[in-house]
């Protein structure tokens, strides 16, 4: 099945609702990438399950709605969600970004909002989903890890990948050096999945997700140190 993202180019921002639950990190780089008008997006609402969320303090100092959702007032998850979707259809949002919730969706939401829910990972899916995922590849050994934004599907972790970028992994890393690495990359490259659906670029083809008319054959991959360094080296093989 063939579907493209639901805005075409050139036409109206689209109306982001984020939803958090802590830090808040990727939510400031996507008010900057708003603000600064470097996405046809804006943020309308942003979502907390937890009242102590940094996140909220951002979404204030941006002007932007912050609410509070907390989870343990509903006995199940689907309940919870039935209120997320009354709160994200009220501010009229097209595209639901989640941004650090620490919560697990359930088709509630999904139906609502198809391959209109995405997420960002701090590995490089589908390898180590889940939680404290940079202290799983470090015990784990791997030599890169990264970032993947995905659509969000009732598979976990599991949906088809926007975009991922590489990171090393040094030896002498610990959970938070690496941490701070991908956190890095993901500032970039969120904005920039958003900026891609935003302007009607996406098509979900099966798992696939292909970038139309992208100037950047390799995407936001351009930008990443590690995939220049490669390239660089490939053609010095030569
Ligand atoms: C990020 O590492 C993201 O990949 C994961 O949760 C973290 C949220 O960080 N889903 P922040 O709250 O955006 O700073």
């Amino acid at each position: 099945m063939i579907k493209k993202s639901k805005n075409p180019p050139g036409g109206k921002n689209t109306r982001l609702g984020v939803l958090v639950s802590g830090n808040g990190s990727n939510l400031q780089a996507i008010l900057d990438a708003c603000t600064n008008k470097e996405i046809p997006a804006e943020v309308v609402v942003v979502i907390s399950n937890k009242p102590e969320a940094f996140a909220l303090e951002r979404a204030k100092k941006a002007g932007v709605t912050g609410l509070v959702i907390e989870h343990n007032r509903f006995s199940n998850r689907e309940d919870y969600d039935l209120e997320l979707v009354k709160v994200l259809k009220n501010y009229n949002v097209d595209l639901v970004v989640l941004a650090g919730f620490m919560r697990v969706v359930t088709p509630v939401l999904l139906r609502e909002f198809p391959m209109r829910v995405i997420n960002i990972h701090p590995a490089l899916l589908p390898s180590f989903p889940g939680v404290h995922v940079q202290r799983k590849a470090l015990e784990y050994g791997v030599k890169f890890s990264g970032c993947t934004v995905h659509f969000v599907t009732e598979e976990v972790d599991a949906g088809p990948i926007i975009a991922q970028v590489v990171v090393p992994v040094h030896g002498n890393d610990t959970e938070q050096t690496l941490t701070e690495r991908i956190h890095k990359e993901e500032h970039k490259i969120y904005p920039y999945a958003i900026k891609l659906y935003s302007e009607g670029k996406l098509r979900v083809e099966g798992r696939r997700v292909r970038i139309t008319d992208c100037m950047e054959p390799d995407g936001p991959n351009l930008h990443n140190p590690v995939v220049r360094f490669a390239n660089n080296d490939e053609k010095t093989r030569k």
